[in-house]
């Protein structure tokens, strides 16, 4: 028995093949395209282990996805390949399209392919999980009450226009052809591994540099933070127990305006890194110009995966950041190598002869 993952070198999906490897013997196939986003440095402590085969290709190549399906037999495929970042979608959307909409295309029509040939027991048993966002739903006004599974979706960026379609063609292969599919729709995680282009990492990374702390618009879009490890313990238990061809949303209850996430990552490292010239990181605070059509809130209401399947978050926002700031602080070479571009040469240099066809 075997997992195959897609998008497992970038954040969420490198955090979740290092937490299924530390909890099960069940080896994960890893197949990532490693655009920027995609960093094996992130798995390098699974380095000569052999439940982990990564594999450099995109999910939209089908003679390469077919390949890899009908070699490692998976009982389940996990798509969390995606381009992530709203800004690039608002200046580039057609990577968005191309891997978001035409790559999971491509994906679902080999995985039905393979799965329609496993006999009747595996067949059942298949499952293709897709990790989606809460994004797609759009934006809530300040009293509007939490995303349920049953909101309709109203994507307002290229980013969250691109995973809603593919949510809509995910649920469609299950309709159609009956492929056994989950989705489950996140709120904005953080943690280790967050490339720093995002708002929390990039926060972390600016102030130790002495640079601006960028806030679009007023600061006070809210979004809905998880820790990145509790996402990946819900994604398991949907795998796990989810009602096939269900929605699952996944959050951690923990709704904060842009500003309050800022202030807080600068009192943590007043605390852990005081600067030495006395003053606090909120002194780099910067307001600048608004994203275009950025969305005013976002806040998930996570009853269900709660209800159904037993499914809660480990960690508060307070524990969750604290663990997210002392893991910057303890991987600059992490940083460094990010901000340098140097990561992109770790496939070459650390992953020399691993199995890329
Ligand atoms: P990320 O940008 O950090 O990583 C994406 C990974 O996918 C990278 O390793 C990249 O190399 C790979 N990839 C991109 N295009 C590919 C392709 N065509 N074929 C194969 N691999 C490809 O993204 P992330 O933050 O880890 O997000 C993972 C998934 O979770 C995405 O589907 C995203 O929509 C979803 N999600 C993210 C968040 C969040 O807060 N980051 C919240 C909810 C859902
Ligand atoms: P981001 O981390 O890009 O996630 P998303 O847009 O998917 O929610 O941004 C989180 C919030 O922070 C969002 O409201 C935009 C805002 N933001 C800033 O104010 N400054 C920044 O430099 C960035 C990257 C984001």
């Amino acid at each position: 028995m075997s997992i195959l993952v897609t998008g497992g070198a970038g954040f969420i999906g490198s955090n979740f093949v290092l937490d299924w490897l530390a909890q099960s013997e069940e080896p994960v196939i890893n197949l990532d395209k490693l655009t920027y986003a995609g960093n094996l440095e992130n798995l390098a402590s699974l380095q000569g282990d052999a439940r982990h085969v990564f594999v450099q290709g995109d999910i939209g190549d089908s003679a390469l996805v077919a390949q890899l399906l009908a070699q490692h037999q998976p009982r389940a495929v996990l798509n969390f390949a995606a381009e992530s970042h709203v800004d690039r979608s608002i200046h580039g959307p057609e990577d968005f399209i191309q891997t978001n909409v035409v790559g999971t295309l491509r994906l679902l029509q080999s995985v039905r392919s393979y799965w329609q040939g496993l006999d009747e027991a595996r067949r059942a048993a298949f499952r293709f999980l897709h990790v989606s966002t809460d994004e797609v739903y759009g934006s809530l006004a300040p009293a509007d009450p939490a995303f349920t599974e049953t909101h309709k979706l109203e994507p307002n960026s290229p980013y969250s226009a691109s995973k809603a379609a593919s949510d809509h063609l995910v649920r469609a292969w299950l309709h159609t052809y009956g492929l056994p599919v989950l989705t489950t729709n996140c709120s904005n995680n953080y943690g280790p591994y967050h490339f720093p282009e995002k708002l929390i990492p990039l926060i972390i990374v600016n102030a130790l540099a002495g640079k601006p702390l960028p806030i679009y618009g007023d600061g006070l879009q809210v979004r809905d933070w998880l820790y990145v490890k509790d996402h990946c313990s819900a994604i398991r238990r949907v795998l796990e127990a989810g009602r096939v061809g269900e929605i699952y949303n996944v959050g951690g209850w923990n709704e904060k305006p842009n500003i309050d996430i800022v202030h807080t990552v600068c009192s943590l490292l007043d605390e852990l890194r005081p600067k030495a010239d006395g003053t606090g990181y909120a002194g780099q605070i910067t307001y600048v110009t608004d994203r275009p059509g950025h969305d005013r809130r976002y806040a998930i209401d996570a009853s269900k995966i709660e209800r159904e399947l037993g499914w809660k978050p480990a960690e508060t926002f307070d524990t969750g950041i604290r663990k997210t700031v002392q893991w910057y602080l303890a991987n600059p070479d992490w940083v460094a190598h990010v901000q340098s571009g140097a990561y992109r040469e770790w496939v070459q240099t650390q992953y020399a002869g691993t199995d890329k066809p």
